[in-house]
């Protein structure tokens, strides 16, 4: 079934319906679930393309962004599937490129009272919710996620209403309405090993939004898990049977792919995870060439990691394949140096979530970043649940 499904009725667009008069924009299509039916239809979003700038433009759009980070005292947080001027700045300038666990813990953990989250709004959210002292800006609060738009909230209540008995776990890229009504949230480069834990304990689960990534952390945790459907458009799109092909005509390349990939495609993967696991594969690996399932924006991470090696955009098309998104996030691409520094110069975009929902949704943010403490060195605890002994012990359907 194809439905348009104007991008005002998105929970996200809705409060910005005027920024979208301001640049050129296109049509984004994208699967969305339908839980009543157990199907899903074809809806429609909309992306801003930003403007590409000339080579003599990029340079003085980068120097000045360096010097305002520096007056302002502002640090950058970029995630991978950025423009690559925006991960580099993030990292010349004392900020960090990384996913979204990282990106959350770093933006918690840095003492800048302003930070810049260069990726999409549920990762802004996330920071400003994490800290609601510090001022988060972005330079598109209209860059979403094809998940975040595929859970509305008052769906997702509902659904958990349904299922009391349930654990709730949700996927980072949902908007802080979702994560207020969650007991965990979770990134994928940990939600296997939290929902092995609470399997562990005899807890039953629902998931939410991602299906390919739920079913995938169902099918190696043998855990009871309700799946939201929804899915990413970007990995949505890889195609089993093309990959296959493409494995034939290259069997020296390692295939490295994010679980937001259908089945089809996790299952020839040599190497499954987040967008910083799969990085630190490639740092790892002596193969000459990889195959790479998720966004194209990672690939400027990874040719810094192997200089000299072949990288291979896993297939999107092919006999009766579509490309809606063609490996790269419209919603990512969406953050150029040019807003970048708008947001610089005059302090738009600010990220605002409710207190109210704010203090409910710590709660499962938290949980996940106490549990990566305790498995990685790395990670300190937040201070909100240092004094939370049994991480788990408390911890059920709200
Ligand atoms: P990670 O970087 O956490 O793997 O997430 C990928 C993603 O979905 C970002 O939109
Ligand atoms: Fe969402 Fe997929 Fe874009 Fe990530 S790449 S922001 S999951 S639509």
């Amino acid at each position: 079934m194809k439905t348009t499904w104007p991008a005002r009725v998105s929970n996200n667009l809705q409060s910005h319906p005027t920024a979208m008069q301001a640049t050129a924009t296109k049509v984004v299509e994208f699967e969305r679930p339908q839980m009543e039916t157990g199907g899903s239809c074809t809806a429609s979003a909309w992306a801003k393309v930003p403007p590409t700038p000339s080579v003599e433009e990029r340079a003085s759009l980068k120097a000045r962004i360096k010097q305002l980070l520096r007056e302002k005292q502002a640090v950058l947080v970029s995630h991978y599937y950025v423009d690559a001027d925006l991960q580099d700045l993030a990292e010349e300038t004392g900020g960090c490129v990384s996913d979204s666990l990282e990106m959350a813990r770093f933006g918690r953990d840095h003492p800048a009272k302003t930070l810049i989250v260069a990726g999409v709004r549920f990762m802004g959210e996330t920071a400003k919710i994490l800290s609601p002292e510090k001022r988060i800006l972005m330079p598109d609060l209209d860059a979403t996620c094809s998940l975040d738009l595929g859970c509305a909230p008052d769906e997702f209540a509902a659904f958990c209403d349904q299922h009391p008995d349930r654990t709730v776990v949700v996927y980072a890229n949902t908007s802080a309405a979702v994560k207020a009504r969650a007991d965990w949230m979770v990134t994928s480069s940990i939600g296997l090993e939290i929902v092995q834990a609470l399997h562990a304990q005899g807890k039953k689960i629902l998931w939410a939004p991602d299906k390919h990534l739920g079913s995938y952390i169902q099918k190696q945790t043998g855990a009871d898990m309700l799946l939201w459907q929804g899915s990413c458009l970007v990995h949505d799109e890889f195609k089993g049977t093309e990959l296959e092909l493409m494995r034939a005509a290259h069997p020296e390349a390692l295939v490295l792919v994010h679980p937001e990939s259908p089945a089809a495609v996790v299952a020839q993967a040599d190497v499954i995870g987040s967008t910083s696991q799969l990085i630190a594969a490639v740092q790892a690996s002596n193969a000459p060439s990889f195959i790479v399932a998720t966004d194209n924006g990672i690939l400027h991470k990874m040719r810094q990691a192997a200089p000299g090696k072949l990288f291979i955009d896993a297939p999107t098309a092919g006999n009766s394949a579509t490309c809606k998104s063609c490996a790269h996030c419209p919603w990512m691409a969406m953050n150029g140096l040019q807003n970048l520094l708008h947001v610089l110069e005059t302090g738009a975009n600010e990220i605002h979530v409710d207190p109210a929902v704010g203090k409910q949704a710590v709660v499962c943010i938290d949980r996940m970043l106490d549990f990566a403490a305790k498995k990685k060195a790395n990670v300190r605890p937040s201070a909100r649940l240092e004094n939370e002994q049994t991480l788990f012990a408390g911890i059920g359907p709200a």
